[in-house]
């Protein structure tokens, strides 16, 4: 049995931050945010009760809805994050209390932008060994309090937001899946946890924020994303027109437009929210998909490819049956 996805939901924050919003705190412009990410907007956190957990919590409600599951029968939940609220315990167990899914065994994965890919192909390994039947996998962050808001390169990139998937055991799921990490390029893209204040140490100078060498992380993105995807279709058997629909890592429509053009595939098999939630790292991925499913534009039967790529280095991808 393999991982079959049977409901999708979402939660965005309700405050939208334009470009021209940002121009007003730092030195940027609509212009180039716009030219050089595809961002128009993101949504962001603003009040105390927004939380990594409340939108966990908000996009796993609406996918069990849409699963017709009920909370008790989750068995599994995964919650994909490198922005949890508290170090312990983990989102996981806290979205377990909130939905009352008293059966499920619940953990965090932390492989950033890749993250709900590395829940999903955790889940589906449970389900080939025959351990779960359901699982509710989430991935969710709150970037705007790990970003440098006096760092324009990076802070203008980022929004927060989740999404959700219900998985159910099925014979006709995920059809390949792959996943990968390199160690060796984890300082690209880094953000230390949080200040020692260790007496017996003495603090190093680790920034506190988020530091990403952009250049290098697009470099790495449209070749590893590329290759993930070829080596699926090659395990699979099919060529990239056989895939109906490309839902990538949304953290620049560029890096998208260059996995395109070296498939040779039309942009529209490509959806894209990127403009209009920024890169919501973990979440990315489960809100496009959320997004695409509520707007009709998936049929049953279709093939979907879910690929991303994130700081570790990692990266991950499943093709899949709708
Ligand atoms: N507004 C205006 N100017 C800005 C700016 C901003 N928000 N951020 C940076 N700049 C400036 C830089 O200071 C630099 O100025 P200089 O030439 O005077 O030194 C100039 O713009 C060009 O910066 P550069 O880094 O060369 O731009 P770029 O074309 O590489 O685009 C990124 C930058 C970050 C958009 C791009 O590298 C990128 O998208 N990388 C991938 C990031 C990513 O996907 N991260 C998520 C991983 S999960």
């Amino acid at each position: 049995m393999r991982a079959k996805i049977i409901g999708t939901g979402s939660y965005l924050p309700e405050k939208t931050i334009t470009n021209l919003d940002l121009s007003a705190l730092m030195d940027t412009s609509d212009e180039w945010i716009k030219s050089r990410t595809g961002i128009s907007e993101r949504h962001l956190v603003s009040s105390e009760t927004e939380t990594t957990l409340s939108m966990a919590v908000n996009a796993g409600k609406s996918a069990l809805t849409d699963s017709g599951l009920l909370p008790e029968d989750i068995e599994l939940i995964i919650v994909a994050t490198v922005s949890s609220d508290f170090i312990t315990p983990s989102t996981a167990c806290m979205v377990q209390k909130e939905l009352g899914a008293v059966h499920a065994a619940a953990f965090d994965v932390n492989a950033a932008c890749s993250g709900f890919l590395f829940a999903l192909n955790t889940a589906d390994a449970y389900f080939q060994a025959g351990i779960y039947q359901n699982a509710l996998i989430i991935g969710v962050e709150t970037l705007s309090k790990i970003i440098d808001w006096k760092d324009r390169s990076t802070c203008v990139l980022f929004g927060d937001g989740a999404g959700a998937a219900v998985l159910h055991a099925d014979p006709e799921g995920i059809i390949a899946n792959l996943q990968g990490s390199n160690g060796e390029g984890g300082h690209v893209l880094m953000c230390k946890n949080r200040t020692n204040n260790n007496p017996f140490i003495t603090t190093d100078t680790c920034p506190d924020y988020l530091y990403m060498d952009g250049q290098e992380v697009f470099k790495f993105a449209v070749k590893k994303e590329t290759e993930c995807i070829q080596e699926l279709l090659s395990q699979a058997g099919l060529v990239p027109s056989d895939v109906s629909w490309y839902l990538l890592h949304q953290a620049n429509q560029r890096i998208i437009n260059s996995i395109a053009r070296k498939l040779k595939l039309p942009l529209d098999k490509f959806p894209s929210n990127v403009g209009h939630c920024g890169n919501t790292s973990a979440a990315s991925i489960p809100i496009l998909l959320d997004e695409i499913h509520r707007s009709g534009m998936l049929t049953q039967g279709d093939l979907i490819l879910l690929s991303g790529f994130g700081a570790g280095l990692t990266w991950g991808a499943a093709l899949l049956r709708w």
